[in-house]
């Protein structure tokens, strides 16, 4: 595994505890993403399916009950674990998990009808490997839908680690660099699914509400746990100091966000798919 890689596995191995702990609140606040990626897949009873950077759970867990069968894949053990327990919990004997990377996924030509990734496919290397690893395991005629996050500049981020990334002035990275806004630039990752070789391919921009439903102290105590990795990261950024004034703005940030029942901060994103 390559230095890279093992730094992701390592952050999302520290992240996989609070994701576990918060994942019935995050799927709840993500909803209308979700709604949207598994318009995108289009699902059916006959279909077997595969998820991919599966985290705790979206939307393997939702999609598995529209599906004959369903494999969710991580390249992080302990969130392929937090799935395998929340599908024995919730009876969904179709739902099976295995440890992937999705850049050399451990299946054969042509076995799903159906593959899915949110908010996963940015953090490869070498996306393009990955798309064509899609490609090889969809049978003809199969399917593949994503979503990504669109440009920084919007509600969601404004009101949260955008604070701490406008105060820590980290150069932007460069445009083939993974990061959460790699497919940020409308159409690339149609693109990059036409250079995969996928004949049919569609992308669409969506605003999307995303309202917490609980107070901004609450939507700060999750949001603070869940992305506890790179928060420490600007900590040391920034310094204790500076950082302590990032917390404050971002908390204010929330309470103006506040309806008196959510915190309703919009999300932009794309959502694309392609068929073999
Ligand atoms: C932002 S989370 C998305 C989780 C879930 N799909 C969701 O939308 O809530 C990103 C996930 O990508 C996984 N990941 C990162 N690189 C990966 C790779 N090369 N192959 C498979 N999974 C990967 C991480 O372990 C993490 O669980």
């Amino acid at each position: 595994m390559n230095a890279y890689k093992e730094q992701v596995r390592q952050e999302w191995t520290e992240s996989a505890g609070p994701w576990g702990r918060w994942h019935a609140r995050f799927a709840e606040q993500f909803s209308g993403v979700t709604e949207l990626l598994v318009a995108a897949a289009a699902p059916t009873r006959e279909m077997r399916a595969l998820d991919l950077a599966c985290g705790s759970g979206v939307p393997a867990l939702p999609l598995a009950r529209r599906v004959g069968s369903l494999v969710a894949t991580d390249l992080v053990p302990d969130m392929v674990k937090i799935v395998a327990d929340s599908a024995r919990a919730q009876g969904l004997g179709n739902l099976t998990t295995q440890t992937a990377d999705m850049e050399a996924l451990p299946f054969e030509d042509a076995q799903f009808d159906l593959v899915t990734c949110r908010f996963g496919l940015m953090f490869c290397p070498d996306y393009g490997q990955a798309l064509r690893e899609i490609h090889r395991v969809l049978k003809p005629g199969g399917r593949a839908a994503f979503v990504v996050w669109a440009a920084p500049d919007q509600p969601f981020f404004n009101a949260t680690s955008g604070v701490l990334m406008k105060l820590a002035q980290l150069p932007a990275p460069p445009p083939e660099a993974p990061s959460p806004f790699r497919f940020a630039k409308p159409g690339s990752l149609s693109d990059a699914l036409s250079r995969a070789g996928f004949a049919q391919r569609d992308e669409r921009t969506h605003e999307v509400s995303m309202p917490f439903h609980g107070t901004p102290a609450q939507m700060w105590e999750v949001y603070s746990d869940v992305q506890r990795a790179i928060f420490r990261r600007f900590e040391v950024a920034l310094g204790p100091e500076r950082y302590q004034d990032a917390v404050k703005q971002i908390r204010a940030n929330l309470e103006a966000h506040f309806d008196g029942k959510s915190v309703n901060t919009p999300a932009r994103i794309h959502v694309a798919w392609g068929v073999k």
